[in-house]
């Protein structure tokens, strides 16, 4: 029986293969068009999710803090014993020649590098070449209503493993974390370790505002080390706001405001979470002020 709504559902098919083509992807050493970038079924980061990644920033061709991210990059590595398959240098060049073959002007680029193929065993049993897949996207822009009213999060029990600080491309437990926020209609899920505190977000590092103090998770193994986390702090400290890394529970007296950063959104203030208003409910003094300016810190750097 023909679908009555086939015909649409083909064409569909084909706009987003069209689409797909128009970008480019890098697998091993070739650059695809994005439908035809395949990776091996026995891949260990498919089987396995055997592997780690980045996600960088480009403003205008200039790619945001490229070195912190490839540092990161080799740590994860260097944590579950992958090498690098290309040094530094060239793995910068690789991600600026995929992005000049993509259509974005402000684009992410996703990195992965996974231990590679070999036939299905937990035992890693030999040499093994690393896969180093990227893939290129929009760099999104958070909306107005967005940024009037502040984003919005749930607190869940954090059940994730117990390496955070390795960006790992097993991701299972923030998408499912992603999909309670979801269904919850707000933007995020913030992980609460056994006492409550609030460690980060699902693809997120998260602040408080407590009398006046700038609060987050210390970097530890429960917690991603935020490469925007990292200019939220030496953004506050320029400004001599107070900078406290230390645990934080939402029941604080004299909590104010709250706030979310990642490579994707800069920073973003979080004016609700779990359905009770932050402080009033709007984005609060301190957060818009550095928002602001790690807003013109970008702008800064895309003209550099
Ligand atoms: N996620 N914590 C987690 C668990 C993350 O996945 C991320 C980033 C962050 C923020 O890190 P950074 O400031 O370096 O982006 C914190 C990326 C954006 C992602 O998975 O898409």
């Amino acid at each position: 029986m023909v679908h009555a709504f086939g015909g649409a559902i083909r064409a569909k098919r084909i706009q987003r293969r069209v689409n797909n083509n128009r970008l480019t992807a890098y697998v091993n050493g070739s650059f695809l068009p994005l439908d035809e970038a395949n990776i091996h079924i026995e891949d260990r980061g498919f089987q396995f999710a055997d592997g780690v990644y980045e996600v960088i920033a480009c403003l205008s061709g200039k790619f945001l803090d490229i070195k912190p991210h490839l540092k990161r990059l080799e740590h994860s590595c260097q944590a579950i014993q992958i090498k690098l398959p290309y040094p530094a240098d060239t793995l910068e060049s690789l991600i600026q020649q995929l992005y000049q073959k993509n259509p974005f002007k402000d684009a992410m680029i996703y990195m992965q590098i996974t231990r590679g193929v070999a036939p299905r065993s937990h035992n890693i049993t030999g040499p093994i070449q690393p896969s180093l897949v990227m893939t290129v996207r929009e760099l999104p822009a958070p909306s107005k209503e967005k940024l009037a009213d502040g984003a919005s999060a749930i607190t869940i029990r954090d059940f994730r493993w117990g390496r955070c600080d390795i960006k790992s491309i097993a991701l299972l437990a923030s998408v499912m974390g992603k999909q309670e926020a979801a269904r919850h209609g707000v933007d995020e899920s913030f992980w609460l370790d056994d006492d409550d505190h609030l460690l980060e977000g699902c693809a997120t590092n998260v602040f408080a505002i407590i009398d006046g103090t700038l609060v987050t998770h210390p970097l530890d193994h429960q917690i991603l080390g935020g490469i925007m986390r990292d200019m939220v702090l030496r953004t506050a400290r320029s400004e001599n706001i107070p900078v406290q890394e230390r645990p934080w529970r939402l029941d604080e007296e004299h909590l104010s405001e709250c706030m979310m950063s990642s490579t994707t959104n800069a920073l973003l203030p979080v004016c609700h979470i779990d359905q009770k208003a932050i402080g009033h409910g709007k984005p609060g003094p301190v957060a818009k002020h550095l928002r602001t300016l790690m807003l013109k810190k970008l702008e800064a750097f895309r003209n550099s």
